[in-house]
């Protein structure tokens, strides 16, 4: 599905804060990503599991699970920024793509049920 190729590099700090459009992991190649997840994913189960559980489908008192929200990006970098204010940017930017990842697997499942 992903063809391994020159996209090793990644894009950091600014150029992904600053990226609206595109997704910033679309630029990632997989084994960046895998790696990336995998720290985020770490970080998150230290950090925001006991709050949102591994995968973000804990209820929130204020509204829906996080990986019911239907955040953008800038909105979880955002989060994420001001809950990991003593991260260094790879590892804000690793639970940022971790929580997309619980977001999109959601929203993949859903394309199968029409909207509300
Ligand atoms: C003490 C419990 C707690 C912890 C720990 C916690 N969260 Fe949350 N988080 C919440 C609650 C409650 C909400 C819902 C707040 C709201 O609806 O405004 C929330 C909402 C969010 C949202 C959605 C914001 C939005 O605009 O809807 C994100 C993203 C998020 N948290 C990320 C994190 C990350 C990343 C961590 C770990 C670094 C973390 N949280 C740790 C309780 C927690």
């Amino acid at each position: 599905m992903f063809v391994a190729g020159p996209t090793e590099k990644i894009v950091l700090g600014h150029d992904f804060l600053a990226g609206q459009e595109h997704a910033p992991d679309q630029l990632l190649s997989e084994r960046e990503r895998a790696r990336l997840l995998a720290a985020g994913k770490e970080l998150f189960l230290a950090r925001c599991a006991r709050c949102h559980d591994e995968r973000g489908d804990k209820p929130l008192k204020t509204g829906p699970p996080l990986n019911e929200r239907r955040l953008s990006s800038e909105q979880i970098a955002r989060a994420v920024s001001g809950r990991l204010r003593d991260k260094t940017e790879e590892e804000r930017r690793a639970v940022t793509l971790y929580i997309s990842s619980l977001i999109k697997a959601k929203d993949s499942e859903e394309k199968a049920t029409p909207k509300p």
